[in-house]
């Protein structure tokens, strides 16, 4: 029986020199530039009629993702999360319009899940069994949880300051957690030194394909969400850089399809910490320049982000800018947002907040303007790091 390809994914492109190759095959990063691997559709004659409008998750956009084959699909019900209009936090501010979209609705409490849930889809159409992750917390939650609904196996690399509920859901859902005295940089040594044999495959941020097409669907959903009207400005907590890759490369695809005009694209503004912001250092002045410490928000605690050179290109191309805020504010503004909105918001998402509140003084953000920040998580599994 010839089986039904439901995508339109017909190679994988290398991010530097667009040199293709198979989706056919495993594939991990580009071996000509050593750099991150995107996936390439064919976009002709593909309305808007084509999303699965009875489909609630992310795979209402199947012909826009890599999976193949619909058997393939390990899904948990990730995506098509809320996007809620923040009234109160919006008057604080002297705002009009600004937007949450509120990523703490997926399984496992974070936007990780789109990523997890693709990647390992991918990798049970490729036939891969056995998966490892370095991770600061929430991707590994999202691996082990995905891996334990396909029946494949699971390595979690976390550091060992992470709070306990990473750790707990990981053994729950049976994967092997390591605990590593380091950050996530540590981490990704350790995945290197117990995959010397490559009996694992190593699912690291941009270093496997397709992680970057679940997060993409954050993009679609958010043009959907907002009739096809983009924002005028994106902030995005900034670690491996993922989910901003992913909605720019939605955005292009979807220019490309003619769903959106090319005229509106939304400047990206990435937020780290003032713990670890190899980002903000390599925008302003071309190299990372201060040391990493771990952060409260720990998904943002990243050294050295693979994809630091696609970062930089977006936000450069968006007009966009970088910007670090402080602990001590993401401490206040996940009290903030709870006390204003009754939303618990994850302290990667409350940092967006004080990156608004500078940007609006120093005018780099007008009051204006439709301004969309992600809460990429639930604050509930960080609660030992709120004092
Ligand atoms: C809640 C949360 N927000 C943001 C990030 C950063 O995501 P990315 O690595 O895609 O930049 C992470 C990563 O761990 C996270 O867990
Ligand atoms: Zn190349």
């Amino acid at each position: 029986m010839v089986k039904e390809e439901i995508s339109r994914a017909n190679a994988l492109f290398c991010a530097e020199c667009q040199q293709p190759f198979s989706i056919y095959e495993v594939n991990t990063y580009s071996s000509c530039h050593q750099a991150p691997l995107l996936t390439q559709y064919d976009l002709t004659d593909l309305t808007i009629e084509a999303i699965n409008q009875n489909e609630r998750s992310m795979w209402r956009y199947a012909e826009v993702l890599p999976v193949l084959e619909q058997a393939n699909i390990v899904s948990l019900g990730e995506g098509w999360t809320p996007l809620l209009k923040l009234k109160r936090l919006a008057e604080k501010f002297q705002v009009e319009n600004l937007y949450f979209k509120d990523e703490s609705a997926n399984p496992t409490g974070s936007f990780k899940a789109r990523g997890l849930s693709m990647a390992v889809s991918k990798a049970k159409e490729l036939g891969i069994e056995n998966c490892i992750i370095p991770t600061a917390g929430n991707a590994g939650g999202a691996l082990a949880a995905y891996c334990a609904h396909a029946g494949m196996k699971a390595t979690v690399v976390m550091p060992t300051h992470t709070p306990m509920p990473f750790k707990k859901e990981c053994e729950y859902f049976g994967a092997n957690l390591v605990l590593v005295d380091g950050l996530i940089s540590d981490c990704a040594r350790k995945v290197a030194s117990l995959n010397l044999n490559g009996k694992y495959f190593d699912m690291s941020t941009m270093k496997e394909p397709y992680r970057l097409e679940g997060k993409k669907t954050m993009g679609y959903e958010i043009a959907e969400q907002l009739n096809w009207q983009l924002p005028d400005v994106i902030l995005y907590p900034t670690g491996g850089g993922t989910g901003l890759i992913g909605m720019w490369k939605a955005f292009n695809e979807m220019i490309k399809l003619g769903w959106i005009p090319p005229s509106n694209f939304p400047r990206f503004i990435a937020v780290q910490t003032e713990n670890c912001k190899p980002v903000v250092d390599s925008f302003f002045s071309a190299e990372f320049a201060s040391p990493c410490l771990p952060s409260v928000a720990n998904g943002l605690s990243v050294p050295f982000p693979f994809a630091h050179t696609l970062i930089k290109f977006i936000l450069q191309d968006t007009s966009g800018t970088a910007i670090a805020v402080s602990e001590q504010a993401i401490v206040e503004n996940v009290k903030e947002i709870a006390s204003l909105e009754g939303m618990l918001v994850a302290p990667e998402g409350a940092a967006l907040v004080e990156a608004l509140k500078i940007l609006l003084v120093t005018e780099e953000i007008d009051r204006d303007e439709k301004i969309l920040l992600l809460n990429t998580g639930s604050g509930y599994k960080y609660l030992e790091n709120l004092p």
